[in-house]
């Protein structure tokens, strides 16, 4: 496996990596679900990348760009161990050197639910992709369900600019007890832990009403807020059930629409969804 912070040494270790080459993008902290992504690219690619960079320009004033955990020893040796050809982990200064100020503004996905919460954070996330394509040249880019809105913008921006690259799309990836894979559950104490079960649990039972035939979008939206509402220790910031494409929210919940929600554990910011 090729380590490097350097664009041009990346680019030499890429050039000499024939066949399909998938990449997986990651801010590190890495966990199961990253690896699930990875395994997919191993079965589906000749070569695999994965690059490192806590992106600091898609986390907005007073977000936890200077605590997200860091853990580059532990995720390279996961990388090693899952078979990764190409490792590239920029710094900030290699990304955005002296004088940047070219940005990817996707327009109207981008703007409610996470946008709405965490204004400019899409269009840090889409310069961010769009540079890691760019210097890593993939057939095809693995991403998480468990960022749908993230989803939705890139393939918005990957359609729009004509990007020669493939998104695939991987299943969330969940604790025994439902809650998704994140780097922020580290952040959770034993409690809240606890407490964060309550977002699967109350996703699952809105999709339970959903499959038992409601169809009000509004009626399964406050299913989830009001399972939510009785765990003292969370609060949910939205909960939406929306086009699963263009993120508008629905009337009428129809099959493959999106339920998603944003909620607070303590101080720890925690998204989850379920397609309907
Ligand atoms: O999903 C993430 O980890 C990040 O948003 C990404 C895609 C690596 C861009 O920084």
């Amino acid at each position: 496996m090729r380590v490097t912070e350097n664009l041009s040494e990346l680019r030499t270790i890429r050039r000499a990596l024939p066949g399909v080459f998938g990449l997986i993008p990651t801010m590190g902290a890495l966990h199961e679900g990253h690896a699930s992504l990875i395994r997919r690219a191993r079965l589906e690619c000749d070569h695999v990348g994965v690059s490192i960079f806590v992106n600091p320009t898609q986390f907005v004033p007073g977000e936890d760009l200077s605590k997200y955990p860091r853990t580059i020893e532990k995720d390279l040796a996961l990388l090693g161990s899952l078979g990764v050809d190409a490792v590239w982990t920029p710094t900030p200064e290699v990304m955005y050197p002296d004088g940047y100020q070219t940005w990817i503004a996707v327009d109207k996905v981008s703007r409610p639910l996470e946008g709405a919460h965490r204004p400019g954070h899409f269009c840090g996330v889409a310069t961010v992709v769009t540079k890691l394509l760019h210097s890593f040249t993939p057939d095809r880019a693995y991403f998480g369900q468990k960022d749908a809105q993230q989803v939705a913008v890139l393939r918005r921006m990957v359609a729009d600019l004509n990007f020669s690259v493939e998104l695939v799309v991987c299943p969330i990836v969940r604790e025994p007890d439902g809650l998704a894979m994140s780097s922020r559950n580290a952040y959770l104490g034993p409690q809240e832990r606890n407490a964060a079960t309550v977002l699967y649990r109350a996703l699952s039972a809105a999709k339970a009403r959903f499959d038992a035939g409601e169809r009000g979008a509004e009626a399964l939206r406050d299913a989830v807020g009001e399972m939510i509402a009785a765990e003292p220790l969370v609060t949910a910031q939205y909960v939406s059930v929306a086009d699963p494409d263009t993120l508008e929210e629905l009337p009428e919940a129809a099959s493959g629409a999106l339920l998603s929600l944003a909620a607070c554990v303590g101080e720890t910011r925690l998204i989850d969804n379920i397609l309907l």
